[in-house]
């Protein structure tokens, strides 16, 4: 095999709780994840010089090391010397749909998916949580976007347990075009301002991430309860991002429209998302929010809960 395509979906963060400090610097999390079909499309051809070339044609994304794809194809390369120095390097190109720096994950699914491309490529026969071990070093959500559906994510985010799978319900997702907000920022501020609360003592950070598990953002997803889910949405760093971007809370205001489930900020934002039962509530929302905020700089998109992680392109 000499090239592979993939699919690398966007995720959305139901729930998205810091617990506390880690001896690693980061921050110890309780997350429900939820991957919805926003996806970028990746394609990986071996090329015969040791190289490993990014390609993308959107202007913002960067071609060079500090691309995630580029890093996890580098990741493969040194963990696998001999299989990179037999079958030569690769060119990854990347048509990007989901938006850059917006909370979304699109970064980590694109190295997601190189890693599980490569696998394939070089036969590896690595099984997916040996990819999402490896994953890890370089970015908490890359062992999410693997294996991708609907996920409780603790540690620093890396640690996975899949919950039951929550298609059908339908997301608006709106960002301002020239808005992004840095997750080291995010993570600091919230740092700087919290830091107070943060729990210290182990066997109560176990507890924390019990309650998550074992409680009612868990329970609602068991029980397909769309509206539920909607109620319980909860995100600690829009307690940072909202009173420093003033845009993204109207921007919420703006999506928090009757008959909607629920609307919240994804990740460290920017983007905001509002969940609706059917496709035409979205559609709905989605033309309300247009013409209420009237802004050019404004993108809207509808999409979906997507119940998987990185998938083959069939047919390639
Ligand atoms: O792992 P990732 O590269 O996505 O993290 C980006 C930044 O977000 C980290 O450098 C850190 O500042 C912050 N972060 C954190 N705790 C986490 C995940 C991320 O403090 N669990």
């Amino acid at each position: 095999m000499e090239r592979c395509s993939l699919i690398a979906p966007a995720k959305i963060n139901l729930h998205l709780e810091i617990i506390g400090d880690r001896p690693d610097g980061f921050h110890e999390l309780a997350m429900v994840m939820q991957s919805i079909d926003l996806v970028d499309r990746i394609d990986l051809h071996s090329i015969s010089t040791d190289t490993i070339r990014v390609r993308c044609a959107h202007p913002d994304v960067p071609n060079d090391r500090t691309n995630l794809a580029y890093q996890a194809a580098r990741l493969m390369a040194e963990r696998f010397p001999e299989t990179f120095a037999n079958l030569g390097g690769v060119e990854i190109h990347i048509e990007k749909n989901i938006p850059i720096a917006a909370g979304l994950a699109g970064g980590s699914s694109n190295a997601a998916a190189v890693l599980v491309g490569l696998n394939l490529l070089w036969k590896l026969g690595l099984t997916q949580s040996e990819l999402q071990e490896l994953s890890a070093s370089i970015g908490s959500d890359i062992p999410f976007c693997i294996s991708g559906g609907t996920a409780l994510a603790t540690g620093r985010g890396e640690t996975i347990s899949p919950l039951p799978g929550m298609d059908g319900l339908h997301v608006v997702l709106g960002k301002f075009r020239n808005l992004a907000v840095s997750t080291p920022w995010a993570y600091k501020t919230f740092r700087e301002h919290y830091s107070h609360t943060y729990i210290t003592d182990e066997v109560e950070r176990e507890e924390r991430r019990q309650n998550v598990h074992a409680g009612p953002m868990v329970s609602a997803i068991s029980h397909r309860d769309g509206r539920k889910i909607g109620e319980l949405l909860y995100n600690d760093l829009e307690k940072v991002v909202l009173p420093e971007f003033p845009q993204v809370a109207k921007l919420r205001e703006a999506m928090s429209r009757p008959g909607i489930l629920g609307a919240m900020m994804s990740g460290s934002g920017p983007t905001v998302f509002a969940l609706t039962e059917t496709a035409e509530q979205a559609q709905q929302v989605r033309d309300g929010v247009k013409a209420a905020m009237a802004d050019e700089d404004l993108d809207l998109w509808v999409a979906q809960f997507f119940s998987t992680g990185i998938s083959t392109v069939e047919g390639v």
